[in-house]
């Protein structure tokens, strides 16, 4: 029994090493780049969780960040190769890193400052762009430029996180069971308890901190409107009145994009956790902004633990209407956001690894179809 114990131990050990080994900065790009997967911001929360279920997927990623030293401990950790790679000033160099790659998994955020020199190189490389983002101003920039990535022969599509694929899916299954649908509404019911950690990773509150510093947005008609308070309303949620918060989700466009309807407002349920009415003000003055950012970076957890992860869930309630007064509802239970995102990230790009891409801005669900979120593991849906 010992002996055995201690051969387990020498296997283990040399697997550690063998793996360890197997993580070294990249010097030169893969001269063909179909393929090899990029993933930037790999040392960051998602990054991370993205990374370490990237061979589930038969994904073997090379792993780039800005902080050459974060980025060796975690690939000497997980075994993966590296590249060290600044976004500030950088285009002739991260083109020539993307240069060998097929696709970029762009992880790193606030995407008001990342996205745009990810973009511009993925452009001229060739490389196929995935990322995170949940700010609207910037997936409105990135719309904006559609008709440069096809030219380009690339596909952009940012928010293949929590962020919007089980909400674009349950939008486009409800969009498609009735004619002409003229209204979306979709309710986030996400009650967590904080006994059990944080909600948000740091980069989420950083991103949410950009979004909440401008101005207000909703989309009706076909319009992204300025609004100077979100809506509050009362609704009935699984057979009990509740009071109801609009939130700006990307879906607002994304969903847009992906079914045409052209009223879109999304709902939280209130929890009394709700954002303080003088936060918007703050966050508009540098200073304010500055601050709040210090403070997450210096005291805040870096996101929920693995433990939230695995126990919380997040029921999404779809409803689609239309001007002749039909309905439809439907219900998609999912697991915690971010455990979702690890995996919703990797099924996409497993789908453009295998061929399944489309020049241009696209969705989740515009192209995969509503039920992409369903192979996302944990994920239900049922009709009302
Ligand atoms: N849509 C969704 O459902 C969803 C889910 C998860 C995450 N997200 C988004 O994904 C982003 C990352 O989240 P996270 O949880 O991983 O946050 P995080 O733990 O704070 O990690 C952020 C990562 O981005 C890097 N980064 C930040 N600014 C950069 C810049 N200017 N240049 C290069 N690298 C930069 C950081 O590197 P340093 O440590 O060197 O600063 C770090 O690697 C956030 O925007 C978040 O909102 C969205």
């Amino acid at each position: 029994m010992k002996l055995m114990l201690f051969a387990t131990r020498v296997v283990a050990l040399v697997l550690i090493t063998w793996q360890a080994a197997g993580a070294a900065e990249l010097t030169e790009m893969p001269a063909n780049p179909k393929g090899n997967v990029l993933i930037y911001g790999a040392y960051g929360y998602s990054g991370k969780g993205i990374t370490r279920f990237a061979a589930d997927y038969g994904i073997t990623p090379v792993l780039a960040g800005r902080n050459a030293e974060k980025l060796k401990a975690f690939a000497d950790e997980v075994g993966y190769d590296y590249i060290p790679l600044s976004l500030d000033d950088n285009h002739e160099r991260i083109v020539e890193v993307l240069r060998g790659f097929e696709l970029v998994m762009h992880i790193a955020g606030p995407y008001t400052f990342t996205s745009k020199p990810m973009i511009d190189a993925a452009l001229v490389a060739g490389t196929h762009y995935v990322d995170l983002t949940g700010e609207l101003h910037v997936i409105e920039a990135q719309l904006a430029r559609h008709e440069e990535y096809v030219k380009a022969g690339i596909m952009v599509m940012p928010a293949v996180g929590f962020d919007v694929v089980p909400t674009d899916c349950l939008n486009y299954y409800v969009a498609g069971r009735i004619d002409n649908p003229t209204t979306l509404q979709l309710i986030m019911n996400n009650e967590y308890s904080s006994a059990e950690g944080a909600a948000a990773s740091r980069g989420t509150i950083k991103s949410g901190i950009e979004m909440l510093s401008r101005p207000l947005k909703t989309r009706q008609d076909g319009q992204m409107i300025e609004m100077t308070q979100p809506k509050v309303i009362t609704q009935e949620v699984n057979g009990e009145e509740r009071s109801l918060v609009q939130i700006p989700w990307a879906d607002m466009i994304t969903s847009w994009v992906s079914t045409g309807v052209p009223t879109i407002e999304i709902y939280q349920i209130a929890s009394g956790g709700e954002l303080p009415g003088w936060l918007p003000w703050l966050l508009r003055r540098e200073w304010g902004k500055n601050l709040l950012v210090w403070l997450v970076d210096n005291f805040f957890p870096e996101g929920p633990p693995p433990e939230a992860q695995e126990k919380r869930q997040t029921q999404l309630i779809a409803t689609a209407t239309n001007k002749r007064g039909d309905s439809a509802s439907a219900e998609m239970i999912t697991p915690e956001p971010y455990l979702l995102t690890f995996h919703s990230a990797l099924i996409v790009a497993n789908r453009i690894l295998d061929g399944q891409w489309e020049a241009g801005f696209q969705t989740p669900a515009g192209l995969y179809g509503a039920d992409l979120a369903l192979e996302i593991p944990g994920v239900t849906r049922r009709d009302l």
